[in-house]
């Protein structure tokens, strides 16, 4: 089976990459390296001893897309490519909506017209509302409180309209929650450009004396140690997550939603005790003020993912730390 990945390049698309590949799946990958480097293409040769075929384009352009899909004669999609950063989405919510929205809009137009019936969708935990009670299930209420989450919600609602008027269409959604960590050869990781917004390269950067310290966003929610409950999840975990979702498209018929998450969670401040204890660092930090719409505590129900997917994560908190940093080491 061939495969595109839009956004293949990037830190989620990178490590599933690799995964299907080992697995035998033909790859090709779609990127505008808005966010990822041409670097990255040769680490993943250089992990999987393979040649994957790149195009350089943006996925707003739909006569680009289109002659990829002319000359790629893909079986299936998974659809990572898109703008993630929350704050950013407030500030250019109209960027965020024309490049989100827009361009999976372009990718289902060309998917109809070239007769690719399977797509896998990068969702998140943040379309659903924070008045549910952890663990989150599938089912629960949705109420994105950013722009960012709501082109999920949206793509979402625009998948479930398009599975309905073309019965041949399968779709998977997954709704990761926090993937962090990086893959054991240090080649590929979570590389951000700038400042990181997420926890775990915040840490990973302070660590090596690239940042002063860490703020922690607030120390008084009503957990028990005060800071925020997160469900991390290793991204190879998460990458072999497709590779479950892939093969059990076949057998699915229209829409289907999975968390992908491991159903535990853990503070801030216990990320940070593992990171510290596993990597042999003191990272620097200060307690600070609640950051704007972070949600007290948020976990997987990973039971509908296990039980139809057979999905199950294997990796711990202590691996998630320590190839996170080695990642950073290595990249340094
Ligand atoms: P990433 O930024 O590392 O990867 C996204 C890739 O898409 C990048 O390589 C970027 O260059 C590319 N891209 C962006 N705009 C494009 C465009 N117009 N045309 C073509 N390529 C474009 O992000 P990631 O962390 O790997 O996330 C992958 C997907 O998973 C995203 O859709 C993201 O919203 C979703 N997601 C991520 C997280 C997370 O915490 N990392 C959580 C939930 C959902
Ligand atoms: N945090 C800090 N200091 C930092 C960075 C983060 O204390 O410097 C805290 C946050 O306040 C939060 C926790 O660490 O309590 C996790 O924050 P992240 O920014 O790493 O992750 P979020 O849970 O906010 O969001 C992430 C992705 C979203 C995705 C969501 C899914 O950024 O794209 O997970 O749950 F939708």
């Amino acid at each position: 089976m061939k495969v595109l990945l839009t956004g293949g390049l990037g830190y989620i698309g990178s490590h599933t990459a690799v995964e299907l590949i080992s697995a035998g799946f033909e790859v090709e990958i779609m990127d505008n390296l808005y966010n990822s480097s041409i670097n990255v293409l040769d680490k993943l040769k250089n992990i999987t001893g393979k040649q994957i075929k790149f195009y350089k384009l943006d996925m707003c352009n739909l006569s680009d897309m289109d002659k990829m899909f002319k000359e790629g004669c893909f079986d299936a999609v998974i659809h990572f490519a898109g703008l993630k950063a929350v704050g950013e989405s407030t500030k250019i919510p109209l960027t965020y909506y024309e490049t989100n929205i827009g361009g999976t809009i372009n990718l289902l137009k060309c998917m109809e017209k070239y007769g690719v019936n399977k797509l896998i969708f990068s969702s998140s935990a943040c379309v659903y509302s924070t008045e549910n009670v952890p663990p989150y299930k599938e089912s629960g209420i949705l109420k994105p409180i950013n722009p960012y989450g709501r082109t999920k919600y949206f793509i979402e609602e625009i998948l479930k309209d398009y599975v309905n008027a073309n019965p041949k269409f399968k779709a998977i959604i997954l709704r990761y929650f926090n993937p962090i960590g990086a893959h054991e050869s240090g080649l590929i990781g979570e590389n951000p450009n700038g400042i990181p917004n997420n926890l775990m390269p915040y840490i990973t950067r302070t660590a090596l004396g690239k940042l002063d310290q860490l703020t922690i966003f607030g120390d008084d929610y009503n957990t028990p140690d005060g800071t925020c409950i997160r469900d991390f999840i290793h991204v190879v975990d998460l990458a072999k997550g497709h590779l479950k979702a892939l093969n059990k498209i076949e057998g699915l018929s229209g829409y289907n939603i999975y968390n992908l998450g491991t159903g535990h969670g853990y503070s801030v401040l216990e990320v940070l005790n593992s990171f510290n204890k596993v990597c042999e660092n003191k990272v620097k930090y200060k307690l600070g003020k609640r950051r704007e719409g972070d949600s007290e505590c948020n976990f997987a129900s990973s039971e509908k993912a296990e039980k139809e997917l057979g999905f199950k994560t294997e990796k711990t908190i202590e691996e998630m730390c320590l190839s996170a940093f080695n990642f950073e080491k290595n990249n340094s």
